[in-house]
């Protein structure tokens, strides 16, 4: 399962990728306007620390303009992945793009039929928000397992599950037992996965059992 980080947050970003587990990012037009920063300036310092897909998301609705920007962003460098809205002019989009060899991820998918049209537009990858699901009581991980059992259903279907929209550790653990191919996690979730107070504890036991053995592997 490949670990995208939702975010534009460039320290975190390269803070994340130097443990070597993360394989992508994305970033939606709320993220860059909360970061402040220049679009084309962010996705290009991302773009230069991760050697993976980085989503940058048009912002026009008509097919025409999506085009355009879809194209311009895509120039910024290799890995971008050009996103676009799952309405009938981003999935026009995103087959002109993709037959010419952009990567692009089509958002804000909420349904298995949605998946169904991004897959047959030959999306690299579909992005499903299970949390903004499960805000509004339904059931978000369901439809994750919808979709990827209708996708390993035909050879022909490419797309990647890109999961999105995720709010916990149980989101990226639910992602992984159904088979999903990518999980984007907010910074601060991939740091929770980290986390369990045994291994806390256990290590400080460690550490301290090991002092008291007066001993040192690097000392002599
Ligand atoms: C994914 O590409 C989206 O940017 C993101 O996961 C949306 O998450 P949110 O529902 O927490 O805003």
């Amino acid at each position: 399962m490949k670990f995208f980080v939702d975010t534009a947050d460039v320290a975190e970003i390269r803070d994340l990728a130097s443990t070597g587990l993360v394989d992508g990012v994305t970033t939606n037009p709320s993220i860059i306007a909360k970061s402040g920063l220049n679009f084309f300036d962010v996705i290009a310092e991302i773009c230069d620390i991760v050697d993976g897909p980085v989503s940058a998301e048009v912002a026009a609705t008509d097919h025409e303009t999506m085009l355009k920007e879809g194209q311009k962003l895509a120039q910024i460098a290799s890995n971008v992945a050009v996103k676009v809205p799952l309405t009938p002019d981003g999935l026009k989009t995103c087959k002109v793009l993709s037959d010419a060899g952009t990567q692009v991820n089509v958002t804000l998918c909420f349904s298995a039929g949605q998946a169904i049209l991004a897959a047959k537009a030959g999306a690299t990858f579909v992005s499903p928000f299970v949390g903004r699901l499960d805000d509004i009581s339904r059931d978000g991980m369901g439809l994750i397992e919808e979709i990827c059992t209708i996708y390993a259903n035909y050879e022909t279907f490419e797309t990647e599950v890109l999961v999105a929209s995720i709010r916990s550790p149980n989101h990226v653990i639910e992602s992984a037992q159904i088979g999903a191919d990518v999980v984007t996690v907010p910074p601060s979730v991939l740091r929770q996965l980290f986390k369990h107070p045994l291994t806390d504890s256990g290590l400080e036991a460690f550490l301290s059992d090991w002092a008291g053995s007066g001993q040192s592997i690097l000392g002599s």
